[in-house]
């Protein structure tokens, strides 16, 4: 076994506490446990054994990740499956000192498949709520997949209406993901309005394939709080100093980017240009099963890339902090813990 000598800013962002913000509960689906649920469920997957599994995650584009990130989330029927997804992704998320996380989960790839909103919540919920216990505060946002109709997102968004009253200490927002080429925010006007209208937060991915145009209609007709992804937000001086003016923070999935081909290389990642610019970036691990690495590892892997230096480190996590739906003395608190932390290991 080979061991790895951390650099001293390597160990210090590794034992940070951490928020993350852009984690689709549906992508922390291990290969073994989607083999467990499978078994469990009597679902008949179309690979025969994990390493065959694995051995399909060579992604080219954002679309030949879904197909297998849907075939993935097939497994999941029950409360307890749901349960035990989120329990996993607890488990890495604590090893990697994360202390607050904001988790997207899909309710059309399960209601499709007969599971009820309620199920899929009450399952994710039970485990978020032994996190807590173990000092991983949390919220929920519940995601429209783009790829469907706005009237699918409606009838979506009204079979949630009571959840959103009784979880509405975790269920906090609605978010935007699935294929985005030919899918741009405009088609889900109607349904943002909506959530608005409800005190909800509001997020969309925009910019990760799609074109800065996306961006603006994420910002301008949906009116979101934060951007999922928008590294493309670059090719647009105007919308990366308006990102910078207005303080919307981008949740950027560096390890997501490489292996769904936004950039051929990470060396090539936007992140810090967007950080010179003045753009609250943060860093997150998106679907971490899938891609290489939780938010540890795409931490250490854009240190390395972007050879990122101590302030900047220390701004990105702060970001993550900054930029999450949490109350103001709650967010003061974790900033404090970030501040010990990096003045204890300067
Ligand atoms: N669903 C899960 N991961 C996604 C991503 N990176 N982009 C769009 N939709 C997603
Ligand atoms: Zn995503």
């Amino acid at each position: 076994m080979t061991t790895t000598t951390l650099s001293p800013l390597a160990q210090k962002t590794k034992d940070a506490p951490k928020a993350e913000l852009h984690i689709h509960i549906e992508g922390s689906l291990e290969p073994e446990l989607i083999f467990r649920l499978a078994e469990r469920n009597g679902v008949k997957l179309a690979y025969d054994s994990i390493e065959a599994l694995r051995a399909a995650y060579a992604f080219t584009d954002l679309q030949s990740f879904l197909d297998i990130y849907y075939a993935g989330a097939s497994v999941l029927l029950k409360e307890e499956d749901f349960y035990d997804m989120t329990m996993a992704y607890v488990e890495r998320a604590l090893a990697d000192n994360v202390v607050h996380t904001e988790i997207f989960f899909d309710p059309q790839t399960h209601t499709e498949r007969g599971v009820p909103i309620a199920t899929v919540v009450a399952g994710i919920e039970r485990a978020l709520a032994e996190a807590e216990q173990r000092g991983l505060t949390s919220k929920l946002i519940l995601c429209f997949l783009r790829h469907l109709s706005e009237d699918d997102a409606l009838a979506t968004f009204d079979a949630a209406l009571p959840l959103f009253d009784q979880y509405a200490h975790r269920l906090i927002g609605v978010g935007l993901d699935s294929s985005e080429r030919g899918h741009p925010p405009s088609k889900f006007e109607r349904v943002f309005a909506k959530a608005r209208a409800k005190g909800l937060k509001l997020v969309a991915h925009a910019g990760e394939e799609g074109p800065p145009s996306y961006i603006y209609e994420a910002l301008d007709l949906l009116k979101v709080d934060r951007v999922d992804h928008g590294v493309r937000s670059i090719e647009d001086p105007a919308l990366v100093t308006r990102l910078a003016d207005t303080r919307v923070a981008l949740t950027v999935c560096p390890l997501s980017n490489l292996k769904l081909c936004v950039f051929d290389d990470l060396t090539k990642h936007t992140l810090k240009a967007l950080l010179d610019e003045g753009v609250a970036v943060t860093v997150n691990s998106d679907d971490p099963a899938y891609f290489g690495g939780y938010v540890n590892e795409n931490y250490l892997a854009t240190i390395e890339a972007l050879r990122l230096g101590d302030d900047e480190v220390y701004t990105i996590i702060r970001n993550g902090f900054e930029a999450s739906f949490v109350t103001p003395a709650e967010r003061d608190a974790m900033i404090d813990r970030l501040d010990a932390h990096w003045r204890a290991s300067a």
